[in-house]
């Protein structure tokens, strides 16, 4: 007998066949006729398989009229049409064989709505219902799509690093990684932490980006991405911050910043495309139950050019806009939520590539304009979300490059490496990182990045 997922038995053509189908019961009813319908669910799809029980089963009284939310079970049976409006399938089962029990009294999954904070405190559980379960589905279809678009794109995808020594990013918000006695740490004569003894000999931490070894790849072989955790130990306590996320990183030789925003571009519209393709249900779901917009809003996306946008002439929208925002704006200033918000959503209505940042809000790998002041940085602003992309052409030149690390009081002996691939065969480079959990929040609406990946990680917060 075949052994399927509740989407290949929800498929017209099952019927007549006989399959085993396991999964959680979502529901059950029991008919005045005698026997009882359970819906099921297995995580292959947003609908249930509408199960027929009937009453000649061995262990009907016994066993399935007990059965209730959460409870496992294997059905043996035979697909027929479905009578409903909702599936084009149901099964009439020969056989129920509960696999576990799960206490009604006690199973916090019951049939009514329950809050996103909630269900925050049961992560473990939360990916049962239709909204997380959906969220899993879609997650998985954009990280396919993001591989699927870069292997078109003839990239090689390489892992990076996840303990260094570098802090890419030069904010200093660096998990520590170390084996030494925290209650007893050797200290050398000065009194400082004598690292030698540490596991790596010197001071290490979780990365807060793999570009500076996918820079030292790209060097070598052409364009690359990596697509890995990344760590930030901020502690920002925000709808779109997470101490843990996931950083897909393209980092491409002989790309000058217009090239690369012409592929940030590409690759957001190929993943939207992908996902209304992919993830129909899914995303008729968070139209109905989360934003009725979003399939209209990526629909345009596709269809429209992103705005291309110096951050100078920003500000001078941002000055002219008559607005008070909280944060006051000015030249030099880094953009807040508010002023990202009001350039997509209000001003332009559509996605904006913000470039040309001045150099001193930005890292000290971007590429130096000739102008002095400004960097050559890019970043993609979306409605609603904000930044979900953020990259450069990087500073290629090995002078240039040295006086930046020093004006950012960056340890210049731990660069060594880096500096080396301005010493041998520098080319013009560019990359960018784009947060797979920001982009998810923005195809699905959800207005909370701690629901967009199963087992968040915020300030306070590392259970499960
Ligand atoms: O702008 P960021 O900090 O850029 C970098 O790390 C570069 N080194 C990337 C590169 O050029 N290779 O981060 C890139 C993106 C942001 O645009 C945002 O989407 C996401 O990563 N991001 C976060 N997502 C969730 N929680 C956080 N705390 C995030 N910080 C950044
Ligand atoms: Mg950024």
């Amino acid at each position: 007998m075949h052994k399927w997922t509740v989407a290949q038995a929800r498929r017209p053509e099952a019927v007549g066949q006989e399959a085993i189908v396991q999964g959680w019961v979502r529901t059950r009813r029991d008919s005045k006729a005698g026997f009882s319908f359970l819906e099921v669910n297995d995580g292959s799809c947003l609908g249930n398989l509408q199960i027929i029980a009937p009453a000649s089963l061995p262990n009907y009284q016994s066993e399935v009229r007990h059965l209730t939310a959460g409870c496992s079970v294997r059905i043996e049976g035979q697909i027929k049409a479905s009578p409903g409006k909702e599936q084009a399938t149901e099964m009439e089962a020969y056989k129920i064989i509960v696999l576990g029990w799960a206490d009604p009294e006690s199973y916090p999954l019951q049939k009514k709505q329950h809050s996103f904070e909630f269900l925050r405190t049961i992560a473990h559980l939360r990916s049962r219902t239709n909204t997380f379960g959906a969220i899993a589905r879609v997650r998985n279809q954009l990280c396919w799509a993001i591989h699927e678009f870069f292997q078109k794109e003839g990239f090689i995808y390489i892992h990076t690093p996840i303990i260094t020594a570098s802090d890419c990013e030069g904010a200093g918000a660096m998990f520590q990684v170390t084996t030494l006695n925290l209650e007893v740490v050797p200290r050398s004569e000065g009194g400082s932490v004598d690292y030698s003894q540490d596991f790596f000999g010197r001071p290490t931490y979780l990365t807060v980006s793999g570009q500076l070894e996918a820079e030292a790849l790209a060097c070598a072989l052409g364009k690359v991405y990596t697509f890995g955790p990344t760590f930030r130990a901020e502690n920002s306590n925000t709808p779109r911050h997470l101490a843990e996320f996931w950083m897909v990183e393209p980092e491409m030789a002989f790309f000058e910043l217009e090239d690369t925003m012409d592929l940030a571009e590409r690759n957001l519209k190929y993943i939207f495309r992908h996902l209304l393709e992919k993830c129909p249900e899914e995303m008729e779901f968070f139209r109905q139950r989360i934003d009725p917009t979003i399939i209209e809003t990526l629909q345009k996306i596709l269809e429209s050019q992103f705005i291309r946008l110096s951050y100078t002439e920003a500000i001078e929208i941002l000055l002219a806009s008559g607005r008070s925002f909280e944060f006051p704006v000015a030249w030099g200033k880094d953009l807040q939520a508010e002023h990202e918000r009001y350039l997509t959503e209000q001003y332009f209505k559509s996605p904006v590539i913000l470039y040309n940042y001045p150099r001193t809000i930005k890292p000290f790998y971007m590429k130096l304009n000739d102008d002095g002041r400004t960097v050559r940085a890019m970043d993609v602003l979306v409605p609603k979300v904000g930044e979900i992309i953020g990259g450069s052409q990087r500073e290629d030149r090995y002078d240039v490059l040295l006086e930046r690390m020093k004006e950012q009081g960056l340890k210049i002996e731990n660069y060594w490496w880096y500096l080396d691939l301005r010493r041998f065969g520098t080319v013009p480079h560019s990359g960018y990182g784009l947060g797979l959990e920001r982009v998810l929040q923005f195809a699905t609406g959800m207005a909370n990045i701690r629901d967009v990946i199963p087992f968040p990680r915020t300030p306070g917060n590392a259970e499960f």
